[in-house]
């Protein structure tokens, strides 16, 4: 037996059901929000990765050369791949340019519960819009997919990066420090925060608000984390501009009805293309790996070659949000056939054939026996496929033109012409 490579995943045919199912609510939401799909290739040329992250991302990326000897890498995620489609074929497209894509992502890591080396993410990216209402599209339409999908337990965190970046770059450590800084301070590590900056030499009052801002919000109300912010600003004048402004993005976010998040200024994502504002949905029961939405504002475009845009967007985590509706009881359902159609001999496999494939015209969904076997054979497996209703075909049915079809749940029998089995099975739910 050959095994499956470590970190990916087989779906049965119940779990693709229910991933389509999910699917379809965040494509529907999408597209109400005037959203596009788009599809980028699996793997791009691997300076696409690492142009914006260096060659740290490597460790992260499956990534080969090809037989020309081109360097070439599986896609980590899509928000690169999207600017990269964006600065070669649409930037001439009408603003602002709303798209949205699903596909699979591969990276190298150590796989876990919620953690996988290929997994999906639905997301969105908005191209050409920098106003405080269109940034606040992204959580609220965030909140809106995952509420669609049918997730009651979840948070929304929001922070705004440029407050804390501003505050940062005053101890003038050195870009590779600020990287390192902004990891712990990603990662919410209150003492690892302290010791490094003290390390590096850093004013301690500089020390000391940075770390105000790394914990703010975990607890307490939006209104006061707000407060404690604009303290801040009476002593760092330069994080007054972007505070006001993230003031409106919030402003915005409520005026579009978003009203249930958390501000927590600490928020600084992982990946370094990220500006101003910025925000993660978790989801506390999934455990390690509760992130099931990352997104904000960003900037890649010029790094691409493009003309300086205003980009947003987000993505979440699908197989962390299939996760996390299984675990509040969301169930899978089997999309069974509408018919199963079962011929009594061999005599009648003509006749059967032809009306399956009727009935399959008309819209319906309809299988045969296909084997051969005997009635109540047949019966078991239109049972255990889940089929809502089975009919049997022999000499008498074929010559008369009646039938007379089962309804599998509740065992009724109902006796019709052969012509009208299509219309009836039309008008059953
Ligand atoms: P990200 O936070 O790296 O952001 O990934 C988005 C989501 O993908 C995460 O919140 C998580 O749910 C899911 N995810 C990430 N890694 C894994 C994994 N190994 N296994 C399972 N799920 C995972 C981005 O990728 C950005 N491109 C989002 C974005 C779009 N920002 C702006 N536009």
């Amino acid at each position: 037996m050959i095994k499956r490579p470590r970190g990916t995943r087989d779906f049965v045919p119940e779990e693709m059901a229910f991933r389509k199912i999910i699917l379809n609510k965040l494509t529907n939401t999408g597209e109400k929000y005037g959203y596009s799909e788009i599809k980028m290739p699996t793997f791009e040329r691997l300076e696409l990765f690492t142009k914006r992250s260096g060659e740290d991302i490597m460790g992260q990326l499956y990534h080969f050369s090809d037989k020309g000897g081109r360097e070439l890498a599986l896609r980590p995620e899509l928000t690169a791949s999207t600017m990269r489609f964006y600065v070669s074929s649409m930037q001439n497209r009408p603003k602002p340019l709303k798209l949205y894509y699903f596909d699979n992502c591969f990276r190298y890591e150590r796989p876990q519960k919620g953690r996988y080396r290929e997994f999906w993410q639905f997301g969105v990216e908005m191209i050409g819009c920098s106003t405080e209402l269109a940034v606040a599209e992204m959580p609220v339409l965030a909140n809106d997919m995952i509420k669609s999908a049918g997730l009651e337990k979840y948070e929304i965190k929001i922070g705004y990066l440029e407050i804390i970046n501003n505050i940062l770059k005053k101890t003038e450590l050195q870009e590779i420090d600020m990287g390192a800084a902004m990891i712990l301070i990603d990662k919410a590590n209150i003492d690892g925060v302290e010791e490094f900056l003290y390390e590096k030499n850093c004013d301690p009052k500089l020390i000391s608000d940075i770390l105000k801002l790394t914990m703010m919000g975990e607890e307490g109300e939006n209104s006061s984390v707000l407060d404690q912010l604009l303290e801040l600003a009476e002593t760092h004048g330069d994080i007054k501009g972007p505070l006001e402004r993230f003031r409106n993005i919030l402003k915005g976010m409520e005026l579009l009805g978003l009203k249930r998040y958390t501000i927590e200024p600490g928020i600084v994502r992982g990946l370094d293309y990220y500006t101003g504002l910025v925000f993660e949905v978790e989801c506390k029961d999934l455990g390690a790996q509760k992130q099931i939405c990352g997104g904000g504002e960003y900037s890649l475009i010029p790094l691409f070659g493009g003309r300086e845009t205003a980009t947003a967007g987000f993505a979440l985590g699908f197989d962390r949000l299939q996760e996390a509706l299984i675990q509040e009881g969301r169930s899978y359902s089997i999309n069974g056939t509408d018919i199963f159609l079962i011929p009594v001999s061999q005599n009648e496999i003509g006749f059967v054939a032809a009306m399956t494939s009727e009935l399959r015209n008309m819209g319906l969904k309809a299988d045969m026996e296909l084997r051969g076997r005997n009635i109540s054979k047949a019966l078991k497996y239109a049972n255990a496929i889940g089929t809502k209703f089975a009919c049997i075909i022999g000499e008498n049915e074929v010559n008369e033109g009646k039938v007379t079809v089962k309804d599998m749940r509740s065992g009724e029998q109902i006796a019709m012409g052969s012509a009208q089995l299509g219309s009836y099975l039309l008008e059953q739910e």
